[in-house]
């Protein structure tokens, strides 16, 4: 699967791919989806987003375990916010789990996403779940269950829903761009991001019949064996100069919305700690 490309026009939606691992979606914007599901893995993608103006544009490349917005779904999301031609994109992350969102986490790039293609990828298995962006870990998003000395935590993590992958292209001017103060320019149209190098190292689940081996016991795997459970030194460092030096908004910092943190923003302090 190489060279495909999501278009956003306000005439009508189009793309194409010629891979039959994917299927076209369609609804505000316009994606792909694989038609297999997985649990647990590695999954990495090459993305160029949409260049020039793009305010209002979100490109996405993101995880569910459903094929809409269902209201038990698990989810992990990248999602690229365009801006006006100069001004730099945001990246941003969240996670969703049993349908409660909220997990946020806002970056800015250490280079020009529209210039050329980078990887995002996601690593998932049930200690942490990481955001990769090239070989840097942007965000590390634990499961405060397993903890040392356990205590059961929170649990709000996706631990048992295998996921499709999704990418798409969608009109967000009502919040993306400076909060939705800026508008989509839709004489710039059509708005076009390009994938390649789609690729899944992971535990993928049967369209029918039960759970497969894999998921029994996902510790058969690389992604989920020690080296895979907490990031090494190096990426500890790459992790902390992100933090420090391109990190925009944080949902465990906002008090507004949460008067107290949920319960595994304890568990990343205690992460970040042990790094610095
Ligand atoms: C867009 O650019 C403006 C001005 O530089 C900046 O404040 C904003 O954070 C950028 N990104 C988004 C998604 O609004």
């Amino acid at each position: 699967m190489d060279g495909w490309i999501a278009s956003l026009s306000n005439q009508s939606s189009s793309a194409h791919s010629r891979s039959p691992l994917w299927r076209i979606i369609g609804y505000a914007g316009v994606g792909f989806q694989t038609k297999q599901r997985y649990l647990f893995g590695w999954f990495s993608m090459k993305l160029k987003l949409v260049g020039n103006d793009s305010a209002g544009v979100v490109t996405a490349y993101y995880m569910c375990s459903d094929v809409d917005a269902a209201p038990l779904r698990d989810e992990l999301d990248f999602e690229f916010l365009g801006n006006r031609s100069g001004e730099p994109y945001i990246i941003q992350t969240n996670v969703y789990h049993n349908g409660v969102g909220g997990r946020e986490m806002r970056h800015s790039l250490w280079f020009d996403p529209t210039a050329d293609f980078h990887t995002y990828a996601i690593l998932w298995n049930p200690k942490h779940i990481v955001f990769f962006v090239d070989k840097v870990a942007i965000r590390v998003y634990p499961n405060d269950a397993s903890k040392p000395g356990g205590g059961g935590g929170s649990g709000f993590f996706p631990i048992s829903k295998p996921m499709y992958i999704f990418s798409s292209i969608w009109n967000a001017d009502d919040w993306a761009t400076r909060g939705g103060l800026e508008k989509t320019d839709w004489s710039r149209a059509p708005f076009v991001s390009s994938y390649r190098d789609f690729a899944a190292d992971a535990c993928a689940w049967p369209a029918a019949g039960g759970p497969p081996a894999c998921a029994a016991a996902t510790g058969d795997s690389w992604w989920d064996q020690p080296p895979a459970w907490a990031l090494d030194a190096g990426q500890r460092l790459d992790n902390a100069w992100v933090a420090r030096n391109l990190l925009i908004y944080d949902y465990c910092d906002d008090r507004k919305r949460f008067p107290t943190p949920p319960e595994e923003c304890a568990l990343r302090d205690a992460a970040a700690t042990t790094a610095s």
